[in-house]
């Protein structure tokens, strides 16, 4: 890391990740109790008292951490969330892009108020770094390629719409109330814990099911694969660098792989080549796919002082591995997309 970036200690800090029981929150909440951190962790509550992903984490990290079930929606239970909290990691979001085609308004309601509300806590009760979770398909298709931060927005879906909103907010808090906020904005994160709808667990399902074809939507789009637990090292470093309040910053590989580069690699790891078929259900409305995200990573390395450490086939490995082991459960969920 660059001498000239600074980062403080998590040890025995109050941290809240909001999303816990999600992909990214599950490991970033790993990660952080390893850091030291006093980890609370918001999971969306359900009557089943089901905390997600967190489930899936072995039981002497999740002794550790206190779990909390709400809902980003209800603003009061936010203020209570933050209150006595040194940091606040926001990845609580709707994020199935499809979905958002259906019930647009739900994601407005939990990606934007929802965002607004842990805002406006962060800033009443003095949080000391909010790291927000952006999205690069706040960019839509794009432009010009590696994309930097300087890049136009776009919103080409409702959920990509709505994570405009939120980010804009941020900015907004920042620039009016100078709270103290990081954007981060992940590029395609896969690994272990992703849920089957993802493209990666799709085609690890299918491959392991020993299924006769691939069944996939487009495979032209170009996507900037980041493995998680990388992703989840920049979450902690925008959480930590010191004076980097107001910035947002990309986290990405700045390597594009197409989705049909990517099945051919995954039919390699597995050992099970079978033909692709593109299906037209399983691809996006004209006008509203992306067809290429790739991240220009050189400000997070300034910044941050971050750069990718998986390799793809290292990190395909583990979620072939990781899917292996819960098969039933993706082959059931793929069931139900269909
Ligand atoms: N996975 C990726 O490739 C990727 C890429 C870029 C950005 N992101 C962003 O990272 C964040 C985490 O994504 P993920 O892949 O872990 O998704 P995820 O769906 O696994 O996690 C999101 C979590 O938010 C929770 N949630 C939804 N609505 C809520 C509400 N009203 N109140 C409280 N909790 C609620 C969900 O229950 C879920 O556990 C999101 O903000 C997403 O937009 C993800």
């Amino acid at each position: 890391m660059s001498a000239t970036i600074q980062t403080i200690s998590l040890q025995g800090r109050a941290v809240c990740v909001t999303g816990a029981g999600g992909f990214i929150g599950s490991h970033l909440c790993e990660q952080l109790v390893q850091a030291g951190a006093k980890v609370r962790a918001l999971v969306h509550y359900n009557g089943r008292g089901d905390r997600g992903m967190l489930e899936l984490i072995p039981a002497e990290i999740t002794k550790e951490i206190e779990v909390i079930a709400g809902d980003i929606r209800d603003p009061h239970h936010m203020l209570r969330l933050c209150q006595g909290q040194d940091t606040l990691f926001h990845l609580a979001a709707l994020i199935a892009i499809p979905w958002s085609y259906e019930a647009p308004q739900n994601y407005v309601m939990t990606n934007v108020v929802g965002t607004q509300n842990l805002l406006e806590s962060v800033r009443i009760c003095g949080v000391r770094r909010m790291v927000h979770t952006s999205t690069s398909e706040v960019y839509g298709t794009a432009r010009y390629v590696p994309i930097d931060e300087a890049h136009p927005l776009q919103g080409q879906s409702p959920y990509s719409a709505s994570k405009i909103g939120a980010d804009k907010l941020a900015e907004s808090y920042f620039l009016s109330f100078q709270t103290p906020v990081v954007t981060l904005r992940p590029f395609n994160t896969y690994g272990p814990r992703q849920s089957a709808r993802a493209v990666i667990p799709t085609i690890a399902s299918q491959l392991l099911s020993n299924q006769p074809e691939l069944r996939l939507g487009s495979l032209d789009p170009v996507r900037d694969l980041l493995f998680v637990r990388d992703t989840v090292r920049a979450f902690v470093l925008a959480g930590t660098v010191e004076g980097i309040a107001g910035e947002t910053v990309h986290v990405g590989t700045g390597v594009g792989v197409t989705i049909g580069e990517l099945a051919a690699r995954m039919m390699a790891l597995s050992g099970r080549e079978v033909p692709i078929v593109s299906e037209d259900q399983r691809v996006r409305p004209a006008g509203s796919e992306v067809m290429r995200l790739l991240c220009n990573p050189a400000r997070a390395k300034q910044i941050l002082g971050f750069e990718a450490q998986v390799s793809l086939d290292e990190g395909l490995r583990e979620v072939l591995a990781s899917v292996a082991g819960r098969l039933d459960q993706y082959r059931r969920a793929t069931e139900y997309q269909r």
